[in-house]
C-alpha cells in the first residue's frame, strides 16, 4: 500500500493540462463545480488526487506533481477512451439520463466497456496510492464502479463516493441496461453521498427493488454483514474566500469598469454556466429578448452578459446547442441591438476567479434557468459576493441550490411566460425587497460552506467505518 491518508478519486485533476501561447506546456485550473468545491478541501489536507488532465497524452509524459499542497496523480486516457468512456459513456449515455433526459441518452456496449476499463485502471491506481486504513474519496458519475473495484483490491479502505450531479428518478435510471452494475458499484463505498435526500431515497429504493438487497430507512444491508448509508450532503464553495475576493479594491475597480465598458446600464442581467444543453441558455435568453420586444426592457438600460465556458466541445449535442446560441444571440443583437448596444453580450469562454467576481458585482439580476443541475455553484458565488445584501437572484426550482436558496425569484425554466415576469419583477423589485431576500441567502451560504461539507462528509464516513471494523 502508499503512503496517502485521504485520496480523491475523480475523473478530472484539478488542473488541466494545456498547451501555451508559447507552445510550452502549462496547466491551468479544470472547468466545473466538482474542481471548485473540492480543491480547497485536499489543499487543506494534504491529501493525493489522482484524474485525467485533459487531452490524450501517454502514460510515460505524466508523472505525479506537487501543487499547493496537493499530490496530484495524472492519468492517462487514449484517445479511445476519450472518446468511449469520457464523451460516450459519461457525458452522452449518464449525463442526459441523470438530468431528466433533457437530450437522448445512447445506449453503446462498447462506451460501457471502455467506462468499465477506465474505472479498473483508477480503483488499482487508488489501491497503490492509499496508506493503509486510509480514506478514499470518490467523485461523481464517470466513477460509478470505483467503489466496488476498490474494496475488492483493498478491504482495509474507508471508501466514500459523492454525486455531483442529480440521481434520477427511478423510472430513468431503469432505463440503463447496465443499472445493477451501477448499483453495486457505488454499494462499495461506505457512505453513498447526493446533493439532495430524495436523490438518496431514490438510490435506496432501486437497489431494493433491483439488486434485492434489505435497506431501512437510509441504510442497504448487505449479505456480506456490511452496511452502506445513503444521505444527502448538499455541496457549497469557498463562501469567505469569494466574498474576501469581492471586497478587494482590484475586484471592485473591475466591476466599475465592467458597467462602464458596457455603457453604463440601468440594469445589468447575467448568466455564467457551462455551455451545456442542461443549463437553459437558449430559453432564458429568449425571455429576456422578448421583453426588450415587448416593450418592458429598453436596449441600452438593460443588457444581457452572458459567460459561456467551453465545454465537452466534441459530444454531438454540445455542437449542436453551441450553434443554437451563437444563432440566437446574432439574430437577437441583429434586430433588437443599437451601435454600441447590443441586448446580449455574450463570451464564450472562461475567466479567473477575479473576473467572474467582478461580474457578480457588476449585475443586478443574476440568472441561473436550468432545467436540471445537482446544486448549481454560481448561485452560490453570486450570493457570497454580494456582501452588501443587494443584487437579485433569479433561479430555477429544478437547481438543487433551490431547495436552500428559498428567497429567490425561483423560476421554472420550461414556462417562459414565468420567467419573464419573474425577471421583471426582480430587477424592478423595492430595495427592501431586495434586501431582505439577499440577507437571509446570504447567511445560508456563509454559514455552510464547503469546508462544512466536507467536514459532515468526512466524520460521517469516519463514524461509519468505526462502527463496521468492530462488528466485523
Ligand atoms: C460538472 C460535473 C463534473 C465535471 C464538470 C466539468 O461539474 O459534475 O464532474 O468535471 O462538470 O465537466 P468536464 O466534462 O469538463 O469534466
Amino acid at each position: 500500500s502508499g503512503s496517502a491518508d485521504l485520496v480523491i478519486v475523480a475523473n478530472r485533476l484539478p488542473v488541466d493540462r494545456v498547451t501555451l501561447p508559447d507552445g510550452t506546456q502549462g496547466w491551468r485550473q479544470s472547468p466545473g463545480g466538482l474542481v471548485t468545491a473540492i480543491e480547497p478541501i485536499l489543499r487543506a489536507n494534504q491529501g493525493t488526487w489522482i484524474g485525467w488532465p485533459g487531452g490524450t497524452e501517454t502514460e510515460d509524459e505524466l508523472e505525479p506533481f506537487e501543487d499547493e499542497g496537493m499530490n496530484l496523480v495524472p492519468m492517462a486516457m487514449t484517445a479511445d477512451e476519450v472518446e468511449d468512456h469520457y464523451e460516450g459513456f459519461s457525458n452522452a449515455t449518464l449525463w442526459p439520463l441523470y438530468h431528466d433526459v433533457v437530450a437522448k441518452p445512447e445506449f453503446h456496449r462498447e462506451w460501457w466497456n471502455s467506462y468499465s476499463a477506465v474505472n479498473r485502471r483508477f480503483a488499482e491506481r487508488a489501491a497503490e496510492e492509499a496508506a493503509e486504513g486510509a480514506t478514499v474519496w470518490v467523485q461523481d458519475y464517470q466513477m460509478q464502479l470505483v467503489p466496488q473495484m476498490l474494496r475488492e483490491l483493498r478491504p482495509d479502505l474507508r471508501i466514500g463516493f459523492f454525486l455531483h450531479i442529480p440521481f434520477p428518478p427511478t423510472e430513468l435510471f431503469q432505463q440503463l441496461p447496465w443499472r445493477r452494475q451501477i448499483l453495486e458499484g457505488l454499494l462499495g463505498a461506505d457512505l453513498v453521498g447526493f446533493q439532495l435526500s430524495g436523490a438518496a431515497q431514490n438510490f435506496v429504493r432501486l437497489v431494493r427493488q433491483r439488486v434485492g438487497h434489505k435497506t431501512h430507512r437510509d441504510l442497504v444491508y448487505l449479505p456480506d454483514g456490511r452496511t452502506v448509508k445513503a444521505a444527502a450532503f448538499p455541496i457549497s464553495i469557498d463562501s469567505a474566500g469569494f466574498e474576501e475576493l469581492a471586497r478587494s479594491e482590484q475586484v471592485e475597480e473591475r466591476a466599475v469598469e465592467i458597467r462602464e465598458q458596457l455603457g453604463n446600464p440601468q440594469k445589468v442581467f447575467l448568466g455564467v454556466d457551462r455551455l451545456d444543453y442542461t443549463k437553459g441558455i437558449y430559453a432564458r435568453l429568449r425571455a429576456f429578448a422578448e421583453l426588450i420586444e415587448d416593450g418592458e426592457l429598453d436596449v441600452g438600460e438593460a443588457v444581457f452578459v452572458q459567460v459561456a465556458t467551453p465545454s465537452r466541445e466534441q459530444v454531438e449535442q454540445y455542437r449542436i446547442l453551441r450553434d443554437d446560441i451563437d444563432r440566437l444571440v446574432g439574430r437577437i443583437n441583429g434586430d433588437l441591438g443599437r451601435i454600441g448596444s447590443p441586448a446580449i453580450s455574450y463570451l464564450h469562454a472562461s475567466f479567473p476567479r477575479e473576473e467572474m467576481a467582478a461580474l457578480y458585482r457588476a449585475a443586478d439580476v443574476m440568472v441561473v434557468t436550468p432545467f436540471r443541475d445537482g446544486m448549481n455553484l454560481v448561485a452560490k458565488e453570486y450570493v457570497a459576493c454580494r456582501f452588501d445584501n443587494d443584487g437579485a437572484l433569479v433561479l430555477s426550482e429544478f437547481a438543487g441550490a433551490a431547495e436552500e436558496l428559498r428567497q429567490a425569484w425561483q423560476i421554472n425554466p420550461y414556462d417562459i411566460n414565468g420567467m419573464k415576469s419573474a425577471l421583471l419583477d426582480a430587477c424592478r423589485a423595492e430595495p427592501r425587497d431586495v434586501t431582505r431576500r439577499m440577507k437571509a441567502m446570504r447567511k445560508q451560504v456563509m454559514e455552510h460552506d464547503v469546508a462544512a461539507w466536507a467536514d459532515s462528509f468526512l466524520a460521517e464516513l469516519g463514524s461509519l467505518g468505526k462502527a463496521h471494523g468492530k462488528s466485523v
